[in-house]
């Protein structure tokens, strides 16, 4: 266990990643937050500029209620603060925080009355920290984020966010595929589980496909167009798209796939990361990063993703 932990320290410092007990920090220092602050952001892209106040948001506060592909996908809001276009005028209509079944004056307070407008513009990133802790002590634990295992407490029912506002996934979209991968280092490393099923829970297919993660058929095509561009009139991109999914969906769609892909061996992450080593990259917030440092458990609970690697 010592030599684990030995090498496994090396590779933090060789790969720029500092982990640090109890709170942590990573990221060329930078200290996780406070577990009521770890989601909480301000909203300040014209606010200021408009003489408000910056309008705080708080991951875990929304996410007991409503699931990521709600608002990351339905209502079209960005995963990077400050890079939505919302406006007063654009909520008051109905669109982003002023959807129907949102803050629309009804289902929640809204967007009219004056005595609303500080709920929301009031610069303060802690605000509602006073029902964090009752929160927590309802919820699984967890070592690092908000100190809360939310997979376990969407799996035991104890949270049952709205997955759907008013637009549906197609029925038949489902991938339950349980992935291992397998980074580029040549000592014994714990590979990386990656499970479609739990992450669909939280999110939409498109939320991660191609952008994110762009798929074989994908590449495939891309590469193929490239080629057709190239050789003029070669073959068309259909002749691809068709094979893939299809390979796809014998070993993805029911419920014991999880088990039989669990047995294969781990592979590389075919992300389009140009780097060999990707892990100071997803550390960076790239690729599983995205979520992993700012929303979903940050990337220094290593266990979480490496099981077995429960060092720190
Ligand atoms: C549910 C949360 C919420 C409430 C309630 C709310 N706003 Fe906003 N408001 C926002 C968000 C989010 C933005 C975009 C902020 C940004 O990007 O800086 C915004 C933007 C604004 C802006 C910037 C300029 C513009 O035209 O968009 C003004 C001014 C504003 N709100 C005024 C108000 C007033 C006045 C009230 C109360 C009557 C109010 N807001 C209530 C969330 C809210
Ligand atoms: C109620 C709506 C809502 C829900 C639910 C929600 N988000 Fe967000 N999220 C937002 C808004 C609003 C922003 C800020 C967008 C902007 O300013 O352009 C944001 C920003 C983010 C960011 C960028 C944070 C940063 O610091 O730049 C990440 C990452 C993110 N969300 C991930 C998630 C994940 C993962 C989930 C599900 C566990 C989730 N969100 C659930 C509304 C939501
Ligand atoms: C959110 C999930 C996640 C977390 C948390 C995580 N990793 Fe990784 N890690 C990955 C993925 C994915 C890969 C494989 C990338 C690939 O296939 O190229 C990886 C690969 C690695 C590798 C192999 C080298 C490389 O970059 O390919 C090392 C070493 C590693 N991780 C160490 C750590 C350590 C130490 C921690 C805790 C500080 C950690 N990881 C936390 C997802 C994670
Ligand atoms: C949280 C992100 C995320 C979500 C959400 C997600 N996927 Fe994936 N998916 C991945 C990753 C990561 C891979 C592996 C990509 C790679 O190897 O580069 C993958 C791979 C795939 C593959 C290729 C499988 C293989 O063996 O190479 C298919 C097909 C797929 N996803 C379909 C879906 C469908 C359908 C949904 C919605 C029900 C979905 N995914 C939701 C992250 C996601
Ligand atoms: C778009 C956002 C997003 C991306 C990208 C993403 N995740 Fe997650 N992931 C989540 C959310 C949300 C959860 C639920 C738990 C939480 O919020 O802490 C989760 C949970 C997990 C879990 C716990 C599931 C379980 O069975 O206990 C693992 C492991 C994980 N992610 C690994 C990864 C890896 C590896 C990648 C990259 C290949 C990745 N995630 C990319 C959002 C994301």
């Amino acid at each position: 266990m010592k030599v684990k932990l030995l090498v496994l320290g090396l590779l933090c410092v060789l790969m720029g990643i500092a982990v640090y007990d109890a709170r942590g920090q990573i990221n060329e220092g930078a200290q996780l937050p406070q577990p009521y602050l770890y989601g909480n952001i301000l909203i300040n892209r014209i606010s200021e500029k408009n003489k408000v106040k910056p309008v705080t948001f708080s991951h875990w506060i929304h996410r007991v209620k409503h699931t990521c592909r709600v608002c990351h996908f339905e209502l079209k809001f960005k995963f990077k603060v400050n890079t939505t276009e919302i406006t007063e005028e654009a909520n008051r209509e109905g669109r982003f925080c002023g959807a129907t079944g949102c803050h629309d004056g009804k289902t929640v307070f809204g967007h009219i009355k004056k005595e609303d407008c500080v709920k929301c513009h009031n610069g303060d990133i802690s605000y509602g920290k006073e029902k964090f802790e009752e929160l927590r002590k309802r919820l699984p634990p967890a070592k690092y984020g908000n100190g809360i295992d939310w997979t376990a407490a969407m799996a035991k029912g104890l949270i049952k966010p709205i997955n759907i506002l008013s637009i549906k996934p197609p029925p038949d979209l489902k991938m339950v595929k349980l992935m291992r991968f397998k980074g580029d280092w040549d000592v014994p490393l714990p590979s990386v589980i990656f499970s479609h099923k739990r992450h669909s829970e939280w999110l939409d297919c498109n939320n991660c496909h191609p952008e994110l993660f762009p798929l074989p058929v994908d590449k495939k095509l891309a590469k193929e167009s490239e080629e057709g561009a190239k050789e003029q009139g070669g073959k068309s991109p259909e002749n691809g798209a068709g094979k893939q999914p299809a390979k796809e969906e014998e070993k993805g769609p029911d419920k014991g796939a999880d088990k039989k892909a669990d047995k294969k061996a781990p592979r590389k992450l075919e992300s389009h990361l140009p780097e060999k080593n990707r892990m100071p990259a997803i550390s960076r917030g790239e690729s599983c990063g995205l979520c992993h440092l700012r929303v979903a458990f940050p990337i220094n609970d290593c266990g979480h993703c490496h099981p077995g690697m429960t060092e720190y």
